[in-house]
């Protein structure tokens, strides 16, 4: 097979997972499309029952992580965290302050003959290397290998690939547009110029709707912090350095909500603000820098699947003196990765923003030596549903071996069902014993009560909702008291003690990811 073709072979592999992953989200109660009913509304998601589960369990380990238990410093003391759940909508001059209103913006084209609407940044564009012919632009996403393929059968002729230089839209003057093939246009030169698109969603206060009631829903979780960074240090205990974190819904207008939960329109994000002294901004810097990949390894992705990137001079917003993103190879981006988390450093910029903006003095007295300064900010700043993607897309195990042809495997500290609690049969007294065990762990663990269906069906469906153990209740059970635990991973069985089931889960969550 010529590299070529085993190169898209893999791609198409890769897309087929994707569309399996979600498929699975569906089928099993992870993730919905909003508004299915009514054809469904873009860039926007519902989770289930499950997928609530999953959410749920990767907020609190991050709040625990980040809130309830830091990590100890580098100073060797423990780290001060605390927790803030501020309002969606804020008065707007946050946002003015902020830069979002001015600034949070996305560059966009319009296509002149098909009225669609690009992210200059989201189009590939492939220019022969010989001058001859029109350039083919193709829109990042999903079915970027399928779009390319019917754009080159139109209008590539006989060349390939190898004929062709690939930038993106966003790296091509405007002069060389008129000889670009919009990615769904018929012909060259419908591109427009460039322009900024702001990302904010807009709302209306109160009864009278009038340009002076404009509200924004929150584009971050951050600003909500720094806004009441002085109304946490007023009212707690806390002294520089430490840390104020949320964890709430963020809203951007995207123009192209793509790949899944991946980028949407309404999703989470788990953010710190990171106060210190700015002489030491940059030993914290690169202590969270090590932290929160450690975080992300500890809840089951693996190192191979993940990369810290610096962002580059052209990337770095002006006023952080440096960025890197925590980013994960997803199957949509492979072999390249996607942002997962970004780590800034934003110096006091925000503070002074709003400390000018708001007229509120913002600086931090030291009570030991009188000292008055602004402090410096670390930002640890994690997408939740994007860390969900990433844990369902890990935990994604084809295996043609099982009935399920897949199971997904899960941390337990994160699967949404700790355990499922099968009875062997429906008589026997065999579901007597096992409610009674389930309404024991439930107390502890969500766990799962099955008592119909063959065992074979039970343990499939248990393997696609990636539940790591599955407790059997059985003739031998009734006689001495031990039940059989299946492994989702290994489809071992071994033989415990009724009693100590409880005990056996609380182990397998506190083990070290596989
Ligand atoms: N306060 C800094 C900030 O908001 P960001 O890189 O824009 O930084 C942080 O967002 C994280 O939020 C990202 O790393 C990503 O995981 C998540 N995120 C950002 N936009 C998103 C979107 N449209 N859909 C899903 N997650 C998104």
């Amino acid at each position: 097979m010529s590299q070529a073709a085993e190169k898209s072979d893999q791609a198409t592999a890769l897309e087929k997972n994707m569309k399996e992953i979600v498929a699975l989200c569906k089928r099993r109660g992870f993730i919905y499309q909003a508004s299915e009913i009514y054809g469904g509304i873009n860039g926007f998601w519902d989770y289930g029952p499950l997928g609530t589960e999953l959410k749920n369990n990767l907020r609190d380990w991050w709040w625990r992580k980040m809130v309830l238990c830091p990590p100890i410093g580098p100073d060797g003391t423990p780290v001060d965290i605390v927790g803030l759940d501020s309002a969606i909508i804020q008065n707007p001059k946050v946002w003015v302050a902020s830069g979002h209103v001015g600034g949070f913006a996305d560059p966009m084209v319009d296509c002149k003959e098909t009225k669609l609407r690009y992210r200059a940044d989201h189009l590939i564009v492939f220019t022969p290397k010989d001058g001859q012919g029109s350039s083919i632009a193709v829109q990042e996403g999903d079915d970027f290998e399928e779009s390319k393929a019917r754009r080159f059968k139109k209008f590539a002729g006989k060349k390939t690939d190898a004929d062709f230089e690939k930038r993106a839209l966003s790296d091509i003057a405007f002069s060389e547009f008129a000889n670009i093939i919009g990615p769904d246009a018929s012909k060259p030169g419908t591109l427009t110029e460039p322009k900024a698109f702001n990302l904010l969603f807009e709302t209306k206060i109160g009864a009278v709707a009038s340009d002076d009631n404009v509200a924004y829903l929150r584009g971050e979780t951050a600003q909500g912090i720094f806004v009441n960074y002085k109304n946490v240090l007023d009212s707690s205990r806390v002294k520089v350095p430490f840390g104020i974190a949320q964890i709430g819904k963020a809203f951007r207008n995207e123009v192209n909500p793509r790949n899944f939960i991946f980028r949407s329109r309404e999703f989470e994000q788990m953010e710190m603000e990171f106060f210190c002294h700015p002489k030491d901004a940059k030993m914290w810097f690169d202590f969270w820098k090590e932290e929160r990949q450690k975080f992300w390894q500890e809840i089951g992705l693996t190192k191979g699947n993940l990369l810290m990137r610096e962002h580059g001079h052209n990337e770095l917003v002006f006023y952080s003196k440096g960025t890197f993103d925590i980013e994960y190879k997803f199957p949509f981006t492979d072999p390249g990765f996607g942002e997962l988390e970004g780590i800034a450093y934003r110096t006091d910029y925000d503070l002074t923003q709003h400390q000018t903006h708001s007229g509120t003095k913002l600086e931090y007295i030291d009570q030991t030596t009188n000292e008055r300064f602004l402090p410096h900010v670390i930002e640890p700043a994690a997408g939740l549903t994007r860390g969900v993607l990433a844990l369902l897309c890990e935990a994604f195990t084809p295996d043609p071996s099982r009935p399920s042809g897949v199971y997904l495997n899960f941390h337990p500290r994160l699967a949404p069902k700790k355990a499922a609690i099968l009875p062997l049969t429906a008589k026997d007294g065999h579901p007597e014993i096992a409610t009674k065990l389930y309404l024991e762990l439930r107390e502890e663990f969500p766990v799962d009560l099955d008592i119909k269906q063959n065992i074979g069906k039970r343990y499939a469906r248990q393997d696609e909702i990636g539940t790591p153990y599955c407790l059997t209740i059985d003739n031998d059970t009734l006689k001495d008291e031990t039940i059989t635990v299946r492994h989702r991973n290994s489809m071992k069985q071994e033989r415990i003690g009724l009693s100590n089931a409880k005990e056996f889960i609380r182990k397998g969550l506190e083990s070290a990811a596989q």
